[in-house]
């Protein structure tokens, strides 16, 4: 099957007729079926696929990875979305990685090593909060106990939410553990995030490195009251301290040319004609370096503390999530661009990905990044023209050929 027949079949699956977005939540039936389809396919393929007790899978050509010099290729990205995203958005790293593998086959290359065409769950965070859930259990950034206790929105814990996938009688044939260190390099194509690509007039782009950026948990806390008799300068109210802290955190990412987004609330209890009594946001916070990330959420906490002491409200910071900065090695980056007959730009992302946690955990890493033409992601606007993803299948072809050589 092709890239554009491959691209053809997921594209209706967990799609909004409204918004034309995606709504991919891990472990529900859109997720499901997208990651039945990648079985389906590696099967057919001849791939050996294996997965983990969280749902992580790696199809393999070629011997699954035996022993510590293996040197097995990683490549794949993910299959979830964030809530009304785009269809690029990791899809396009795992249905580009069966293409390559397929343009490999029909080139007639044999492997010297083991590659596998990984899938990794819930790297968006979408429905637990944690980003790169999946990958972070693989490598063992975070341990299974844990993981487990993490709730939804809904309240169903990380373990139901597997067990109700039917994961949980599946036997783990997949133990990161053991392969970890058998695994030579990951590789993870993506569509860009952004318009660094378009600016430089270039298809596909080499990752150099990945901000720092991180999730915190705002909790605002005040008193709840008439929307009608309580007078103004009587309220304890919380919406009016985090009205303030998004504003600010605003202008502190502009002054420190960083990234601040409150992009969920929850309020309480959510009612037209009553102050509320507490309101729950979320700051997704980014900068160029982890001192200057830190020093911004301090601020940005300072701020709301003062701001809660003038209105008479509380407020609390919980970091829910960190990824510290990844820096790609350079002569692995160099050796794809070289593949590339030195053509790919080197760039930076804002951008969180698995490849970025696999980096942490000490797997020699790198990305490639195929062209978005409005730079517009997580939405539903986003896009990469097929003359542009059909690139990306050859460059990320070229470099697994590289590096299974
Ligand atoms: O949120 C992120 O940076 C990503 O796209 N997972
Ligand atoms: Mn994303
Ligand atoms: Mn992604």
């Amino acid at each position: 099957m092709s890239f554009e027949e491959m691209w053809r079949d997921l594209a209706p699956v967990g799609r909004s007729a409204q918004s034309g977005g995606y709504f991919r939540q891990p472990f529900t039936a859109a997720e499901r079926e997208c990651h039945a389809w990648f079985v389906e396919q590696a099967t057919s393929r001849g791939l050996d696929v294996q997965t983990d007790r969280a749902g992580n899978t790696v199809a393999w050509w070629g011997t699954p990875p035996t022993h510590a010099g293996t040197g097995a290729v990683l490549t794949g990205s993910h299959l979830d979305s964030v809530l009304d995203g785009g269809g690029y958005d990791g899809p396009l790293g795992v249905v580009s990685a069966l293409a390559a593998v397929d343009a490999l086959r029909e080139r007639g290359f044999s492997p010297g090593r083991p590659i596998g065409v990984g899938v990794f769950v819930e790297e968006e965070g979408s429905r637990f909060g944690l980003a790169c859930l999946g990958s972070r259990l693989a490598t063992g950034a975070i341990g299974w106990e844990q993981a487990a206790a993490l709730c939804d929105p809904d309240g169903v814990r990380f373990d139901e939410a597997v067990a109700g996938a039917g994961l949980a009688s599946v036997p783990a044939g997949l133990r990161w553990d053991a392969i970890l260190d058998r695994i030579g390099c990951f590789v993870e194509l993506h569509v860009e995030q952004g318009r660094d690509l378009v600016d430089r007039d270039a298809a596909i782009g080499v990752a150099s490195r990945i901000w720092p950026h991180g999730r915190y948990r705002f909790d605002f806390a005040g008193e709840a009251n008439h929307a009608g008799t309580t007078r103004m300068e009587d309220r304890h109210d919380p919406m009016l301290t985090y009205a303030m802290t998004a504003l600010a955190a605003n202008k502190q990412a502009r002054l420190a040319g960083a990234r601040a987004t409150f992009g969920r609330i929850e309020v309480g209890p959510n009612g037209t004609n009553a102050v509320p009594s507490s309101v729950r946001a979320w700051l997704d916070a980014r900068a160029d370096s982890t001192e200057r990330l830190d020093a911004m959420v301090d601020t940005v906490g300072r701020m709301a503390s003062e701001r809660a002491r003038r209105d008479g409200t509380t407020v609390a910071v919980t970091a829910e999530s960190v990824s510290g900065a990844v820096e790609f090695p350079s002569d692995l980056a160099g050796s794809i661009v070289e593949a590339g007959g030195g053509r790919w730009p080197v760039i930076p992302t804002m951008a969180g990905h698995d490849a970025g946690i696999l980096a942490a955990a000490g797997v020699p890493t790198a990305m490639l990044f195929v062209r978005n033409p409005t730079g517009v992601s997580h939405s539903p606007a986003e896009h990469a023209e097929m003359a542009d993803c059909l690139a990306g299948v050859e460059a990320l072809a070229r470099t697994l050929e590289r590096l299974a050589s």
